[in-house]
């Protein structure tokens, strides 16, 4: 699922080869140290994802596409569409592989319509995604003319995903998905990244300062971090902390006000702190679809009033912020 060889060569094109050495021990055995009940099936799939050139690719457009339905036979399309099928729940995206249409969960599109005007040129810069999904927002990274795109995402299943749409857009593309948490990249030592994202992750984190103090060491002087996270109303003294589930989630730990947020991003020394976008998620933008059958933000939130969460929490709010790394 990981072309290792690639992987090392495009990091000893730049100053990131100092990483390749510990790359090294945590990918040799990864799938067996850390193995996954799914991980033989989805290997499978992609082995025999059938052989089929695709007439032209496109990642700087909303929907991600490789190929269109007049490059594979009958056969191949419908073998096709079977195992992206079995890939399934898909929730970031829109991707489109030779006609078939993946109409994930979320339009993770209109994230990046709210950012990509806002952020630093990504032309020529080593990029990191933390917390990457499936890799949809590494391929427009990839797309706006970044040198090399690195994303980090423990879910074995996204790897999975992201390595069969790789497979069609182009193996040799400097972009790579690593199955790595944020916790496991090191210090890179002021020969770190162009662009650090994080979205989406901040809130799944125990804690937050530990967090953003890893972003910052991934990040060379003078670099640039996006964040996005959910945020809440408030002063700089508000955060929310629920206290069992958030929109059915388990695994949310803080809230903070953007205010908050931004003396948070200045204790811990980032400069030029903006607030480049607050949105409430639609209910457009993440909901079920024939590629993500389970339940969605529909579920999450109150049925008589949809600005609470079915727990009555505030609905989910989120704000993207950008900073240096002083
Ligand atoms: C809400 S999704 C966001 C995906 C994508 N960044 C986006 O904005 O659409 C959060 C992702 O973070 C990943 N994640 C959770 N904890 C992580 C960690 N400690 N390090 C890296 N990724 C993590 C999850 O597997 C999941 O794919």
């Amino acid at each position: 699922m990981i072309n290792k060889d690639l992987l090392y060569k495009h990091l000893s094109q730049t100053r990131l080869h100092l990483w390749i050495e510990l790359l090294q021990q945590q990918l040799n055995n990864i799938f067996e140290t850390i193995p996954h009940g799914r991980h033989d099936e989805w290997q499978a799939i992609l082995q025999q994802l059938p052989a089929i050139t695709p007439s032209s690719t496109n990642y700087d457009t909303d929907c991600v596409r490789a190929g269109v339905i007049t490059d594979t036979s009958q056969q191949q399309h419908q073998v096709l569409h079977t195992f992206l099928k079995q890939l399934q729940p898909w929730r970031k995206g829109p991707y489109e592989l030779f006609g078939i249409h993946i109409d994930t969960e979320w339009r993770s599109d209109w994230k990046w319509q709210r950012i990509r005007d806002h952020i630093s040129p990504l032309e020529n810069r080593l990029v990191l995604d933390i917390g990457c999904g499936n890799g949809y927002h590494m391929w427009r990274m990839l797309g706006a003319g970044a040198r090399l795109v690195i994303g980090a995402d423990p879910s074995r299943l996204f790897l999975a995903q992201f390595a069969a749409i790789k497979h069609y857009m182009g193996n040799t593309l400097p972009i790579h998905l690593l199955p790595l948490r944020d916790e496991n990249l090191p210090d890179f030592q002021q020969q770190g990244f162009d662009t650090v994202f994080s979205m989406g992750v901040l809130y799944h984190r125990k804690s937050p300062f530990q967090h953003l103090q890893e972003l910052k060491r991934f990040l060379q002087p003078g670099g640039e971090l996006v964040l996005e996270t959910l945020v809440v109303e408030g002063d700089e003294n508000t955060v929310l902390v629920p206290e069992d589930r958030y929109a059915k989630m388990r695994n949310v730990w803080f809230i903070p006000s953007t205010a908050l947020l931004k003396r948070w991003l200045r204790r811990l020394g980032f400069a030029d702190i903006k607030v480049i976008n607050v949105n409430q998620t639609r209910l457009e933008e993440q909901r079920a679809t024939d590629w993500m059958s389970y339940e969605s933000l529909a579920d999450f939130l109150n049925p008589q009033n949809p600005d609470l969460t079915i727990e009555g929490y505030p609905a989910p709010l989120r704000a993207t912020l950008v900073c240096t790394r002083t």
